[in-house]
């Protein structure tokens, strides 16, 4: 099994530092905007949870974080880390979220070793749209490492669409359409879109997430498929001791 869908290493190539400031507006293009839904769908998830300390990992520019405070009344008890691995990506969801930091520690994590992040601290670990990028063995560790017994972790990853046809007519469509569009809205750096292209391609199916999830010690594993299953959102807890 790869363990990295997209065979991504942030450390041989700041990708998402380049293409940071025009992120939004291309999961604009790329997804005709569903990304939104998708988002919504994850904060609605997040925010139905009973929590004080929230983790939002590989945030980006901060979309989750935006979409559950706009859902969410918080009080002083509430907490979230957004955190990324790329200093970019973290500066511009710093400044998205600005109105709200009272609430929000902005925190440069990797999400394969999150060490400063005190085991079983966190109620809910988030990652959407990461997982494809990150050697989820290791990732999904972590998240089991942070979060507190009985706490939840949330994901939105690409996933399969179940008709076998649809599923391989899609990749075709995504196989022409992203390097084209990714190459000519950044001006000739097509690089992230191979990717996530890659990412897309080579993520297991939302039985298999899970597996992988149960396999690293969650419990009540589920998901829902999205947009008939190019995306899955998974919620799993893990156990009380
Ligand atoms: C496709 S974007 C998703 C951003 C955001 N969560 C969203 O839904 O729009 C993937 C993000 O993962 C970050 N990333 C990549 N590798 C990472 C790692 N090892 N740890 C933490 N973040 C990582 C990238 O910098 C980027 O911001």
């Amino acid at each position: 099994m790869k363990k990295n869908a997209a065979e991504f290493e942030t450390g041989n190539d700041d990708v998402f530092g380049r293409i940071a400031s025009r992120y939004d507006v291309l999961c604009d293009l790329f997804s005709l905007g569903i990304h939104r839904l998708w988002k919504r769908k994850v904060a609605l998830l997040i925010s139905q949870e009973p929590w004080n300390e929230l983790l939002d990992s590989a945030s980006g520019t901060g979309d989750i974080v935006l979409k559950i405070l706009n859902n969410k009344q918080l009080s002083d008890e509430h907490q979230i880390v957004a955190s990324d691995i790329c200093p970019n990506m973290l500066s511009l969801a710093r400044e998205k979220l600005k109105e709200f930091k009272r609430h929000i520690e902005f925190e440069l994590l990797d999400a394969h070793d999150m060490s400063s992040v005190e085991s079983s601290s966190v109620d809910v670990y988030s990652m959407s749209l990461g997982l494809k990028i990150c050697n989820r063995e290791k990732a999904i560790a972590e998240a089991y490492r942070v979060l507190r017994p009985g706490g939840r972790l949330i994901t939105l990853e690409a996933s399969n669409i179940k008709f076998d046809w649809l599923h391989r007519a899609y990749l075709a469509y995504m196989s022409l359409c992203m390097p084209l569009i990714g190459w000519i809205a950044t001006g000739g750096d097509g690089s992230a879109y191979k990717y996530l292209l890659q990412g897309v391609k080579d993520f297991p199916n939302a039985e298999g997430l899970r597996t992988e999830m149960e396999n690293a010690g969650f419990h009540d594993v589920t998901f829902e498929r999205m947009s008939l299953g190019i995306v899955a959102i998974h919620v799993a807890r893990k156990p009380l001791e």
